[in-house]
């Protein structure tokens, strides 16, 4: 049987991995040695509390890994003073390449609502001030996520609306804003919805991201990661009926023009 996949493609970007999770702590070299060798250009490992941000920065060591700084919602109602001030600093450091993950999750309830807005709203601040773009998580809170970014000028820093769900008013909200929209197994499991979703959305505001050890692609190991990069840029070719080659260049590009990569245009 041909295979409609091709081992390797160049130059496709994990815009949103989590690698210092402790669920790579057996073989992390190895889950990194295979996104590259899949034909990875670059990964942007998030950040989402002080100790996950400071140990992205470790990663990032590497040249083609960039580190984010943030503070996630669910984490809202418990980190400490000092730990923001801390994210602060490192946003500052230079090499940091986006303030997040921060955003909004009303579905689960690990942080009070208010806290979770005014961590937000500092995270927003941030962004504004350092010029960097935003990685923003949103969960049962699209009208007001799309209300507080417009209220705050958010979209002067711009960013990745990260693990889009399928709602097509959301993803125009936030592309009229300045935004661009992550894609990744979540959406992918749904070809027809994927489709539908991304009817008339611009390719240049697409993002492909994997979310890993989180959310995997349909026909991947339990535990996510990069390298399934892949497969989800062959599911979001399919979907628009394009080549993966040019799903996979359009996308390189937007993303290093987001983030300022290397070889940006
Ligand atoms: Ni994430």
């Amino acid at each position: 049987m041909r295979r409609e996949l091709p081992a390797r493609l160049s130059d496709m970007i994990d815009t949103h991995c989590h690698l210092s999770s402790s669920q790579f702590d057996p073989d992390r070299e190895a889950v990194i040695g295979r996104a590259f060798e899949a034909g990875l250009a670059a990964i942007v490992e998030v950040g989402y509390s002080l100790e996950k941000s400071r140990r992205a920065r470790t990663l990032a060591a590497r040249p083609d890994i960039f580190a984010t700084a943030g503070i996630h919602p669910h984490e809202a109602g418990r980190f400490r003073e000092q730990d923001f001030e801390e994210i602060e600093r490192l946003a500052r450091l230079g090499g940091t390449v986006a303030i997040g993950e921060t955003g909004l999750d009303f579905y689960r309830d690990f942080a009070p609502a208010d806290a979770q807005r005014t961590l937000f709203r500092r995270h927003i601040a941030l962004a504004l001030e350092t010029s960097l773009p935003l990685v923003i998580h949103t969960r049962a809170a699209s009208d007001e996520m799309i209300a507080t970014l417009r209220e705050t000028g958010a979209g002067r820093a711009g960013g990745s609306l990260h693990a889009f769900h399928g709602d097509p008013a959301f993803a125009r909200g936030g592309i009229a804003l300045g935004f661009h929209i992550g894609i990744g197994g979540g959406l992918v499991k749904d070809p027809a919805r994927l489709r539908a979703s991304l009817e008339g959305l611009p390719l240049e505001r697409l993002l492909l991201e994997t979310d890993a050890p989180y959310l995997s692609p349909p026909g991947a190991a339990r535990r996510n990661e990069p390298a399934n990069i892949l497969l989800i840029a062959r599911a979001l070719a399919v979907a628009l009926g394009r080549d993966v080659e040019e799903i996979s260049r359009i996308t390189d590009e937007n993303a290093r023009r987001l983030f300022r990569l290397p070889g940006a245009s």
